[in-house]
């Protein structure tokens, strides 16, 4: 199942400074380590329309791990002014700090490596492990947990369904390309399996979807009433 979402990433991924296009993919060419994290860090809590001046004002300025670890405090607070949620970027210096005084500039490339360092929660560890690095590592934020939910009709509401959902993608994981799929799933989530009116017609798994089976995809997730 994932192969057909494969293919449909390789000729409709989204566009980002981070991302290396299907050619350079194809020829071996990985993402740098350094702006995925950088990249997965803002785009906690902001969209990637938001994120994107951003990230390319940080890595001009910071082309690397070791540039960002030696930017004084003020600098970086101030580039990441209007992003918000400033305990953000405190501990993106902390953990550049990390990475060039413990791991001589360059980032671990395991997930247990990279939750050791500071400000890198399970999410982004599995993120980077994941795209740069091509661990089959699951990667789930509430796109992931949306597609995961109508393809296998889940119908238990969120919170509760959360530990269901991880194991439906972890699944699905195949052990060839872990971060393109990461990657390709929340596209998915983003652009067609989208919270309101899903564009169920040109989705690259409508024939194994269970909610779009049942008419109930516009429906899930479910969510326990808060
Ligand atoms: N949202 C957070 N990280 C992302 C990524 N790598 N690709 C698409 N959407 C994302």
């Amino acid at each position: 199942m994932s192969g057909s979402l494969l293919a449909w990433y390789d000729r409709y991924a989204r566009v980002m400074p981070w991302r290396v296009g299907p050619a350079d993919r194809a020829a071996g060419i990985r993402p740098d380590p350094y702006r995925v994290w950088l990249s997965e860090v803002m785009l906690q809590q902001t969209t990637v329309a938001a994120v994107r001046d951003y990230f390319r004002r940080f890595t001009d300025r910071w082309p690397t791990v070791t540039d960002l670890a030696a930017a004084a405090d003020a600098e970086v607070m101030a580039e990441w002014a209007g992003l918000g949620y400033y305990a953000r970027a405190r501990n993106l210096l902390k953990c550049a700090r990390a990475v060039v005084a413990d791991h001589g500039g360059v980032f671990p490339a395991t997930r247990e490596g990279l939750l050791a360092l500071p400000g890198i929660g399970p999410y982004t560890a599995a993120a980077i492990a994941a795209i740069a690095h091509d661990e089959p590592a699951t990667v789930v934020d509430g796109n992931v947990e949306r597609v995961m939910a109508r393809l296998h009709a889940v119908e238990t509401p969120l919170p509760a369904a959360k530990p269901e959902l991880v194991a439906l993608a972890a699944g699905l994981t195949p052990a060839d390309r872990p971060g393109d799929y990461a990657q390709a799933v929340m596209d998915l989530g983003a652009t067609i399996c989208t919270p309101r009116n899903p564009a169920c017609g040109i989705c690259p798994w409508s024939a194994p979807c269970a909610a779009r089976a049942r008419g109930i995809a516009a429906q899930l997730p479910r969510k326990t009433p808060k």
